[in-house]
């Protein structure tokens, strides 16, 4: 799998002890956890599951997944990865988070250009992401990125059957290349 560098980032594929790292900067954080599709974990026994299962999933051939770390530091302070994929027309569609202390310094931004740039490489003709409607500053990262919204969608909130939301889309298309 391939790692990623930006100018002031590293995305690089998990690893056996990222778990306290992960716990500590996002899974833990009920701020963090408020628009995504997890709950937030109570106990790091929940993130260290999480992490085998990303291990696992890294070992089965699983090559979409990163955790975000400072370009000088390998502690993972946030992760972006591809969560469904539409065959048809080979859209990626992306998630991502970031430690909250590093929210609003355009890091989330940087990443997600970058494994955009990835994903066109990996054979991907669109990449789309969707936010909570109360969540704008996830659809800020989107249209920073390039993507454009498509539309509005419902979908569950929190693995909930009896409990939906409001979700908007935003995608973009691998520019042709003459
Ligand atoms: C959403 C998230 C990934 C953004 O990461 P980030 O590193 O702060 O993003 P950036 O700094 O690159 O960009 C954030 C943009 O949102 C803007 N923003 C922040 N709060 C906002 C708000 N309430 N309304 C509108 N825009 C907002 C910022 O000003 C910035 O835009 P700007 O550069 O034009 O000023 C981060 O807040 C996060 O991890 N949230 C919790 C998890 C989550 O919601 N993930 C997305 C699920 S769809």
């Amino acid at each position: 799998m391939s790692v990623i560098l930006t100018e002031r980032l590293k995305l690089r594929p998990f690893r056996e002890g990222d778990a306290e790292a992960m716990f500590r900067n996002w899974t833990s954080d009920g701020e963090v956890a408020r628009f995504c599709r997890w709950y937030r974990h109570k106990e790091l026994k929940s993130t260290r599951w999480l992490l085998e299962l990303y291990l696992r999933e890294a070992a089965e051939g699983f090559d979409h997944r990163w955790a975000v770390t400072m370009k000088d530091d390998d502690e993972a302070i946030g992760s972006v990865e591809v969560v469904g994929v539409r065959n048809h027309d080979r859209c990626a569609e992306i998630g991502y988070v970031i430690a909250r202390r590093y929210w609003n310094q355009g890091y989330m931004t940087e990443a997600v250009r970058a494994v955009i740039e990835e994903l066109f490489r990996c054979g991907y003709n669109a990449v789309s992401a969707r936010h909570h409607t109360d969540n704008p500053a996830s659809g800020r990262v989107m249209e920073k990125c390039g993507m454009h919204f498509v539309g509005m969608d419902r979908e569950v909130r929190k693995f909930s059957e009896y409990d939906m939301c409001d979700v908007m889309v935003y995608e973009i298309t691998k520019p042709a290349t003459g």
